[in-house]
């Protein structure tokens, strides 16, 4: 056999196990998915999903033997950065390195001093959430400043952010989508719009997210890279239409970053991006943390992309001092390897009905629970105040009532998450534990009040000033941390699994 002839029979070999050993991690609508038995099989809040596509990437990449980041993270980057209509994606080992790159892009001395951040500036961010998210603030020297979360979105209440801000000091807001809910794009972009600062949008829950706003406003905000984009008519998610500007989150601020990790919304083990949106320099600035600090920007395995790696002299180093070998930052090596972009490449493709799937879920606990309001609240997308559903049966979808903005969201939602009533007869504990009894996977939303963490009453008694809580007490954030609870919305589920979720959720409630 040729090496052609041997890979090929090793991939269709591969297929055939795949087939034979990964029938639980199929689609939940794939008939050939594994057969689910109430209280016996596992329902997990979520996961892997992938179909013998992603294993033979993962094994043809294997055999290529390229390893380090190459043509296949390459190739991703450009599709990632396709789908998000962002100048640049930069693939690294996680979503919390992308938070860190991102983060740190921004405090580089390339940037003019008045955008740079630097240790003691402050930036906007939300109390409750994932840790990740803020460490890299604390990390780079900066100061996290903490707004409260609206409970009922998850997402900051951007109402706070004027009481935040102190000139000369705050130089960026940097905040998650929560759980694939966008938060308010509008407010944030304005009030950065204002004052000048960066957003980064830790968008590593809410790929497929999308948001809208009246065109009028977008051109006020300068969002013509977006504009311009959907005027072409040619993008799948950036779109005008009735004078609404609608595009994927992650592509609305400055620079955002994707988790690839198997909750996520697409995977390939541990993974993440981080996406330039639209100022081209931040992604030299990137990939310089991402890579070491180094100031030349080769890919790995080529030489001389500059055509003067020999003729550079900065710092105090001789002239012609090898570019390879020239740092400007103080960086870190976070890429991925190639394989993993092989499979995230196969992921991407399913990615529209992964996000279908994920709406689908949601819609089907949301309205399987619909009555259960005597004991919980549900979450509303982000500008919703409220929801209704022709009736819990029927198959017309449900609708949202909308606030006075004209801003709309669309969700691709992580997680479905409710919350425990106050004086509901049971905890938000008691539901989790007694869940995980039948085998269900629910989750709390990460670390609740992240200022109540360990590592934040610590830090609190190291270093006082290296956080700043303007709002004093935070409510909203307390009650994300003492009610809430989410179940998964992940691809994943089956018809039989969400089912045997709403029924054992129903007959906890009735128990009492
Ligand atoms: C909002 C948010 N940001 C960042 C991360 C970190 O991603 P990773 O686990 O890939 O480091 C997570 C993890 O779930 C997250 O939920």
């Amino acid at each position: 056999m040729t090496a052609t002839e041997l890979k090929a029979e090793i991939l269709r070999l591969t297929r055939e196990y795949s087939n034979l050993v990964h029938a639980g991690n199929r689609p939940g609508d794939d008939p050939a998915h594994a057969p689910f038995t109430p209280g016996v099989s596992t329902v997990p809040y979520a996961g892997r999903v992938f179909t013998p596509d992603e294993v033979e990437a993962a094994v043809g990449s294997t055999l290529d033997f390229w390893l380090t980041l190459g043509p296949e993270g390459e190739a991703f980057e450009k599709e990632l950065a396709g789908l998000l209509g962002v100048k640049h994606s930069l693939l690294v080992n996680s979503g919390s390195s992308a938070n860190l790159v991102a983060f740190s892009a921004l405090t580089t001395h390339k940037l003019p001093e008045h955008k740079r951040i630097l240790p003691g500036d402050e930036v906007i961010t939300v109390a409750a959430g994932f840790p990740t998210t803020v460490a890299p603030i604390i990390q780079q020297g900066a100061v996290p400043v903490f707004l409260d979360n609206d409970p009922a979105t998850g997402n900051a209440r951007m109402e706070q952010l004027e009481a935040a801000y102190v000139p000369g000091k705050t130089k960026a807001v940097m905040m998650a989508h929560t759980l694939g809910n966008p938060f308010d794009l509008g407010a944030a972009l304005a009030f950065c719009k204002k004052y000048d600062l960066w957003l980064i949008e830790d968008n590593c829950d809410a790929l497929g997210c999308t948001y809208s706003m009246p065109v009028e406003e977008a051109k006020s905000l300068g969002l013509d890279h977006l504009l311009k984009i959907a005027e072409t008519g040619a993008h799948p998610f950036i779109r005008v239409e009735e004078g609404l500007l609608t595009a994927p989150t992650g592509s609305w601020g400055d620079i955002s970053t994707q988790s690839f990790y198997p909750p996520h919304h697409l995977t390939m083990g541990e993974g993440g991006a981080v996406s330039i949106i639209r100022r081209p320099p931040l992604k030299t600035y990137a990939e310089s943390f991402r890579d070491w600090g180094r100031d030349c920007w080769c890919p790995s395995g080529k030489d001389n992309t500059c055509n003067k790696r020999f003729g550079w002299q900065l710092g105090e180093l001789p002239e012609g001092y090898d570019h390879k070998y020239i740092y400007s930052h103080l960086g870190y090596n976070l890429k991925p390897l190639d394989p993993q972009a092989a499979i995230g490449r196969q992921q991407l493709k399913k990615l529209p009905a992964f996000i279908e799937a994920r709406k689908q879920n949601w819609e089907t606990l949301r309205r399987g629970l619909a009555d259960l309001e005597e004991f919980f609240q549900f979450s509303l997308p982000t500008h919703a105040t409220g929801w209704s559903s022709p009736s819990t049966l029927n198959s017309q979808p449900s609708t949202y009532s909308w606030d006075s903005t004209g801003h709309r969201t669309d969700c691709s939602w992580f997680g479905f998450m409710l919350r425990v009533r106050p004086g509901s007869p049971f905890t938000h504990t008691a539901l989790g534990r007694h869940l995980d009894e039948q085998k269900i996977g629910n989750r709390m939303l990460f670390g609740g009040n992240l200022l109540k963490q360990p590592v934040f009453v610590q830090l609190k008694k190291d270093r006082p000033n290296a956080i700043r809580t303007p709002l004093g007490s935070y409510p909203g954030a307390d009650e994300i941390m003492n009610t809430a609870l989410f179940l998964g919305t992940y691809p994943g589920l089956t018809p039989a699994m969400l089912d045997y979720e709403i029924e054992t959720i129903r007959a906890f409630v009735k128990s009492f």
